[in-house]
């Protein structure tokens, strides 16, 4: 990429929201250390992904993103790995079903581990000590040796990222994909709700499909990617140190990549100008998400387009707007028009969960599940409207059964946030939201397409 690059030019810029270290040495030390490590993934892998994201930045295809808003080294277990991955499969297929289009799939795991924060301290009663930067910075208990900021956890995030794509990889590749499975995945509290019935149909209506093929000649031994799908990783590039120490010359294209996954995005709070996030993201050749929130304005948007992709490479840059619920049909209109207008080929996505989150009467933060959906109802309106391509969607989910998303069809009400709510971070949706988050967004897709074939006739 650019020749005025180097993995470690971001020091010369502005960097927000970075912990600071207090033993320089001990910092020193952990980077040697990653730099030394396997990759985590092969940049072969990232160009495959973005050869499937420019198809969906052209209009065949939809994005589907989705983990959890931190990753923690406590809930670090092969069932929450499994029931993640296979919520996403679940609403991967009836999103394909339902649109008869390719959906990529790309998880918020293995690496998300940290998180900006407003303040580099917090203070209870006359205690001051660190924030809570995420599991690869700090510990989340209030305790000085918990709160030290400490660089040899990066270690720890990079094994256990190495462990949790290795089991990805596994259930992706090894069987547990197989469409012919498909009935394997409901997940027991599923059952209760009143969504299961809807996916044990389209379920039935693909091993009928799978059946009549076979008949055909086709079946997953004779074309194996009916038993397997492309799985990938990705995470906010946020803690430079552990970027900068993964990021490897590929040796077949001479081109850097950032091998902690195979997509980073950088967030609201460090996409500005001359920001040392944006210095490094520029470098690399992963796919690259922007977030872009209601303070983003067409210019500046354009601006940053023009820095991380000066190229126009279709697939390189995935818009993800986050505005709320209110702001969406208002303020997402003139990004979309500066975009196309400029020839920027991007995938639009929207993050329906960081705009609308609000602090229950019970005094937990939560995001109502209407405000979520209303949040994607507006993001496809103005795609309808702009006569663009609703690309994707961007959301913080868990395969565990938790309550921390108020309403859905199996209500959690404000009283029930009490009884499940165990995340490090934001509000996930639990399963069964996020199944029936999947198909009300196949009705919006199947409406888009619909639009497409009679503009067409
Ligand atoms: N390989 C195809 C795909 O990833 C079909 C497929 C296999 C699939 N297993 C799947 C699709 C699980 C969705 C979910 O699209
Ligand atoms: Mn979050």
């Amino acid at each position: 990429m650019a020749n005025d690059w180097t993995p470690d030019g971001w020091k010369q810029h502005e960097a927000k929201h970075l912990p600071h270290y207090e033993d320089a040495q001990e910092l020193v030390d952990a980077e040697a250390t990653l730099a030394r490590f396997p990759p985590l993934v092969f940049a072969g892998e990232a160009r495959s992904l973005k050869t499937k994201l420019a198809d969906v930045s052209a209009g065949r295809g939809f994005l589907l993103q989705g983990g959890d808003c931190a990753e923690s080294f406590a809930e670090f277990h092969p069932d929450n790995i499994r029931d993640t991955f296979r919520v996403i499969l679940q609403m991967a297929v009836v999103l394909t079903f339902a649109s008869k289009q390719p959906v990529v799939k790309v998880g918020r795991m293995a690496g998300q581990f940290a998180k900006p924060r407003s303040s580099q301290t917090e203070t209870q009663g006359d205690v001051t000590l660190p924030s809570y930067f995420g599991d690869i910075i700090n510990g989340i208990d209030f305790t000085a040796d918990s709160r030290r900021n400490d660089p040899e956890r990066m270690i720890r995030a990079y094994s256990q990222a190495a462990a949790t794509l290795n089991l990805l990889r596994a259930f992706a590749g090894g069987g547990y994909a197989n469409l012919r499975q498909v009935h394997q995945w409901t997940l027991d509290f599923v059952d209760r709700s009143p969504w299961a019935d809807r996916f044990t149909n389209v379920a039935d209506r693909i091993s009928e499909s799978l059946d009549f093929m076979e008949a055909c000649g086709v079946d997953p031994q004779s074309v194996p990617r009916l038993q397997s799908t492309d799985f990938y990783t990705s995470h906010e590039a946020l803690l430079l140190p552990y970027e900068e120490a993964l990021t490897r010359q590929d040796s077949l294209t001479g081109k850097w990549y950032d091998t902690s996954a195979h997509m980073l995005w950088i967030g609201d709070r460090t996409r500005f100008e001359g920001s040392a996030h944006v210095e490094f993201l520029r470098g690399v050749d992963n796919p690259i998400g922007v977030k872009c929130g209601p303070s983003l304005e067409p210019d500046v948007l354009l601006k940053l387009l023009d820095t991380l992709n000066p190229a126009h490479e279709a697939g390189r840059i995935t818009l993800i707007s986050r505005f709320g619920h209110e702001k969406v049909e208002a303020g997402l209109p003139k990004l979309v028009r500066a975009v196309r207008d400029a020839g920027h080929p991007v995938v639009w996505s929207c993050d329906p969960m960081h705009g609308n989150v609000i602090k229950a009467e019970s005094g937990f933060k939560t995001r109502p599940f209407d405000r979520i959906l209303a949040e994607v109802k507006g993001f496809f309106a103005v795609h309808r409207a702009e006569g663009t391509h609703a690309g994707g969607v961007h959301i913080e989910m868990t395969g565990q059964d938790v309550t921390e998303c108020t309403g859905g069809a199996v209500a959690i009400t404000d009283a029930g946030l009490a009884d499940r709510y165990h995340t490090h971070c934001d509000p996930r949706l639990n399963a069964a939201q996020s199944l029936e988050l999947a198909f009300l967004l196949a009705e919006m897709l199947n409406a888009e397409t619909g639009d497409l074939a009679r503009d067409a006739a």
